[in-house]
């Protein structure tokens, strides 16, 4: 008896201390798309969910989910309800035993409350255009962050908007607000739970009413492609006129371009 007290409490301890790594890492990382009780966020709410999957099961999906899309039912019969993968975090095993724990802790001590965070909402019948184009521009780099951080399209294509188009390293953001709703992403913009984003913004971080405003603009693209539309036919006349004088010019001065473009080196 007398082993067994310290046994006992280094045991304690040490799960103690698995909790607050858990706990740790579930802010850090989780709590961006997940709660645990208090409803759906952009995720699951993970409230007994230690009790609805195999712990096997859950230790891996978390570790690494994309290893189950594809090959998994639940996870694809999930993906298919929230239409958006769970990103991948590279988390240690003790990382992930420490949030399964914090997550039975959480789900039996029921929830506290948690006030939800002030979100300005946009009481907008009218389109604000001026708006729109500001989040236009922070997206593709036309305005400079205040930090300075990367413009979004060096890595996210919009289909449809950016006729260039945009990075591949990213997911086309055509359906993000449809997916991740207004609260979502503006959450996942303030907090950034994807991982390769994270380095980029992390000592860079976008202002809140950058973020609203590049909200706005994933909100509202429908109504520019009815601009576009249209524009389009406008756009195109326009074009055509004016090429012809620019042809007629590109031909009288290939020449001298030529041999300014060769020897402008
Ligand atoms: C970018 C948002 C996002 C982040 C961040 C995120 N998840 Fe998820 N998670 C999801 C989505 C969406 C699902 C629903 C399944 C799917 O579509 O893959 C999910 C599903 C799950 C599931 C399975 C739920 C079930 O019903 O079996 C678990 C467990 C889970 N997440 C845990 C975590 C943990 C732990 C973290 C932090 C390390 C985390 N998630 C971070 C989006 C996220
Ligand atoms: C360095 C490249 C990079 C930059 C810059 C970047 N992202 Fe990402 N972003 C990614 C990657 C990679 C992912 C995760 C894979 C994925 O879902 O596309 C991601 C995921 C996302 C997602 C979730 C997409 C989904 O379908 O689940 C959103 C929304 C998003 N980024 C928005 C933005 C916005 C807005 C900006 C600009 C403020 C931005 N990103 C800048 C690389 C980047």
């Amino acid at each position: 008896m007398k082993k067994l007290i310290p046994l006992l409490f280094i045991t304690g301890l040490l799960l103690s201390s698995d909790l607050k790594t858990g706990e740790k890492v579930f802010k850090e990382k989780c709590i961006t798309c997940h709660t645990i009780g208090e409803g759906k966020k952009v995720g699951y709410d993970l409230k007994d969910i230690h009790k609805k999957r195999e712990i096997d099961w859950l230790k891996g999906f978390i570790k690494k989910p994309s290893d189950f899309y594809g090959k998994d039912r639940i996870a694809d019969s999930l993906l298919k309800e929230y239409r958006i993968k769970m990103p991948d975090f590279d988390l240690s095993e003790e990382e992930v035993e420490g949030i399964i724990l914090y997550i039975k802790e959480k789900s039996e001590k029921g929830e506290e409350k948690k006030t939800p965070g002030e979100r300005k909402t946009y009481l907008e019948n009218e389109f604000d255009k001026e708006k729109y184009k500001r989040g236009k521009a922070l997206f593709s780099g036309g305005i400079i962050f205040k930090n300075k951080g990367t413009p979004c399209i060096s890595c996210h294509d919009v289909k449809g908007v950016f006729s260039f188009g945009g990075g591949k390293l990213g997911t086309d953001l055509r359906n993000a607000f449809e997916n991740y709703g207004e609260e979502g992403l503006l959450m996942a913009l303030s907090d950034i739970p994807f991982p390769q984003m994270v380095p980029i913004y992390k000592d860079k971080p976008l202002d809140s009413t950058e973020i609203e405003d590049i909200v706005y603009f994933l909100k509202n693209l429908e109504k520019e492609k009815k601009e576009n539309n249209l524009f389009f036919p406008v756009f195109l006349g326009v074009i055509f006129f004016s090429s012809i004088p620019l042809l007629i010019w590109r031909k009288r001065n290939y020449g001298v371009r030529k041999n300014l473009l060769k020897g402008g080196k």
